[in-house]
């Protein structure tokens, strides 16, 4: 297995759009840097996938954009499944990890391509693979789009790496802060502004229910 290398975002003059300025600091990665990143990490995909039926095994809820988009640019025969996970920080580094969903498809015996949006500590993965593990799939190949190796915790190498990117706090494209930002069609970096007063508010307001701004001012959604 030969993968093409993943990228790092390079300087863009896209500009954020104005009702968001004061939110989105920068755009990371455009939606063509993406739509070209995907196409390529399709192909490593194709070629390590060909002549197989895989089940492409995604994490809810960030990955909607990345795999529906990456999907779209595989040309061989796949079933399609979810997991539902989600980190409820308590004020912790790792946060607590929560099942929501389980898998429907039967994996045993199964080539799997487990996708998510972001690879961070590593935690989330780590408990997926181990749990996906335990089912007995032939094999399981890790697809993320974003790559944060600086944040690393758990020894999680993925096969598939679309950009590996700065200890920055990132938005857009399926990636979310408190649940918002998620539609954006770019991938941007949010104002620290904008979770540090909500990291005050949570304190104030204990139904908050996003986990992102326990685990410090790192990414994890
Ligand atoms: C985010 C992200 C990854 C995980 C990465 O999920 O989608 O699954 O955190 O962080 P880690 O490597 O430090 O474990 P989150 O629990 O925020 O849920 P979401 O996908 O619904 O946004």
């Amino acid at each position: 297995m030969k993968s093409s290398k993943p990228e790092t975002p390079v300087a863009t003059t896209a500009r954020v759009p104005l009702r968001l300025r004061a939110e989105v600091e920068r755009v990371l990665l455009t939606r063509n840097q993406i739509a070209r990143r995907l196409r390529a990490m399709a192909r490593d995909i194709q070629q390590d996938f060909k002549n197989r039926e895989m089940v492409v095994v995604s994490l809810l809820n960030g990955t909607v954009m990345f795999l529906a988009d990456l999907v779209r640019c595989l040309s061989l025969p796949l079933r399609l499944d979810f997991i539902g996970v989600s980190s409820y920080g308590a004020g912790t580094q790792s946060g607590e990890l929560v099942f929501t969903k389980d898998l429907r498809l039967d994996v045993r015996g199964r080539d799997v391509l487990l996708v998510d949006d972001i690879l961070d500590t590593g935690n989330t993965m780590a408990r997926v693979l181990e749990k996906l593990g335990a089912l007995g799939p032939r094999r399981i190949r890790v697809c993320v789009l974003l790559d944060k190796r600086s944040r690393r915790i758990q020894p999680v190498q993925p096969d598939y790496v679309g950009f590996e990117i700065p200890d920055v706090f990132v938005v857009g494209y399926g990636l979310d802060f408190a649940e918002r930002y998620r539609n954006l069609p770019f991938v941007g970096v949010l104002h620290p502004h904008v979770y540090t007063a909500k990291q005050t508010s949570s304190v104030q307001n204990p139904h908050m229910t996003s986990s992102q701004p326990a685990k410090s001012a790192s990414q994890t959604d």
